[in-house]
């Protein structure tokens, strides 16, 4: 048996727009109804996770987890410029009290990808004054979070939306190895997540940090491959990691790793195992994460704030988180503080521009009934959290 460390967080993730269903003031409503769109399907009610949040976090208390990461939705806490709903405010801080009241630390992301159509409208992350806008809108979600919450994450993955921005169409945003990051958005991710720490630092007891794709990229080391390794979003992902220096945790979010040969990323090389979004089936990739994490920012405690596979043979995601979490533990050992664990998904989603084909979850559920099926991973993964040990 692997022991874990006396209140190590055992918990799943999810995002506001991949759950909850009619999001329709987001941008990536815009543009999944876009006439000229690549994403496959539009993402429509989701889980219904919006109204049936109660029944999914009891399911996962149930479970044995002992807590939740999930996203609040910018576009329904300000629909318009300088417009507050309360009621979202409201509805949030419900969220929180529910998972409270379920023994369910809850992790709250300020921002997962999606802003309000009126953010882009006006400039989206290029806007002069987006660093502005985003601290006024972490102090408005501030009821939120104001008491009984211990962990925020700021900006969810600013390595990837600043490679979003940086041309690519949106349906590349499951192909982790994009090139261009947007340097600008990236300054402007980075200047936003400090506004809102400065926000959030107003409440006791309080940590915050961002959430980092981890990407593992690596140079096969043909002629040439390092080069292009360096202009394919490196070395600005060591550069997301080392700027939580002096944060009060960073997320690690790891999936696979990406072979860069001189011409570009390459194809998961023959006969090796992939998943459902096409990636190699790689379960060392939380360790990894892990340990760059902890190096590049200084020690700053890490979070495993997504790991996880898109699979739809079940007994695969047990092999691999049960191996992942191996990983996690060594790096444990080693000295390094990991605060917890969040596995990417509690529940099958809307996976961005794939649409819902890659599940992910440790939950299934009915596309017209809604009904939660949890799947025998969910109650293996239940039993490792109840234990705080890992059988291998
Ligand atoms: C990272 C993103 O944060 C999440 O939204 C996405 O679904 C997973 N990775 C899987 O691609």
């Amino acid at each position: 048996m692997l022991e874990f460390p006396d209140g190590f967080l055992w918990g799943a993730a999810t995002a506001a727009h991949q759950i909850e269903g009619n999001n329709v003031n987001s941008n990536w409503w815009a543009m999944e109804h876009d006439p000229g769109t690549t994403i496959v399907e539009p993402s429509g009610d989701a889980a219904d996770s919006y109204h049936r949040f109660r029944d999914d976090m009891r399911l996962l208390a149930d479970l044995g987890l002992n807590s939740y990461r999930f996203s609040v939705e910018w576009a329904r806490i300000e629909p318009e410029r300088g417009f507050v709903s309360r009621a979202e405010i409201d509805h949030y801080r419900r969220m929180v009290d529910t998972a409270l009241e379920f023994g369910l630390e809850p992790v709250v992301t300020l921002m997962h990808f999606t802003v309000p159509r009126w953010f882009d409208r006006d400039g989206f992350w290029r806007a002069p004054d987006a660093a502005d806008l985003f601290a006024r809108y972490a102090e408005i979600a501030l009821p939120i979070v104001s008491s009984g919450v211990r962990y925020v994450c700021t900006i969810n993955e600013p390595n990837i939306a600043a490679m979003l921005a940086g041309g690519e169409d949106s349906a590349n945003l499951v192909a982790y190895g994009l090139p261009n990051p947007d340097l600008g958005v990236a300054d402007a991710l980075l200047a936003s997540h400090r506004r809102s720490r400065e926000v959030l630092s107003s409440v006791p007891g309080l940590q915050s940090g961002w959430t980092v794709a981890t990407q593992a990229f690596r140079a096969t080391g043909e002629p040439g491959s390092a080069e292009t390794l360096r202009s394919y979003g490196y070395p600005r992902d060591d550069w997301y990691l080392e700027s939580a220096r002096g944060d009060d945790f960073v997320g690690v979010q790891a999936y696979t790793r990406t072979f860069i040969g001189a011409s570009g990323p390459l194809p998961v090389a023959e006969g090796v195992e992939t998943t459902l979004t096409g990636w190699e089936y790689y379960p060392p990739a939380a360790e990894d994460g892990i340990r760059s994490a902890w190096e590049l920012s200084g020690h700053v405690p890490v979070m495993v704030t997504e790991n996880g596979i898109a699979t739809a043979d079940d007994s695969r995601r047990i092999d691999y988180t049960r191996d992942a979490l191996a990983g996690v533990h060594r790096a444990i050992d080693d000295g390094v503080t990991v605060l917890g664990y969040q596995h990417w998904s509690a529940l099958d989603n809307y996976e961005w521009a794939s649409g819902y084909a890659p599940t992910f979850g440790l939950i299934a559920w009915d596309r017209e009934t809604f009904e939660r099926m949890p799947k025998p991973s969910a109650a293996w993964y239940g039993e490792v959290a109840r234990a705080n040990a890992l059988a291998v």
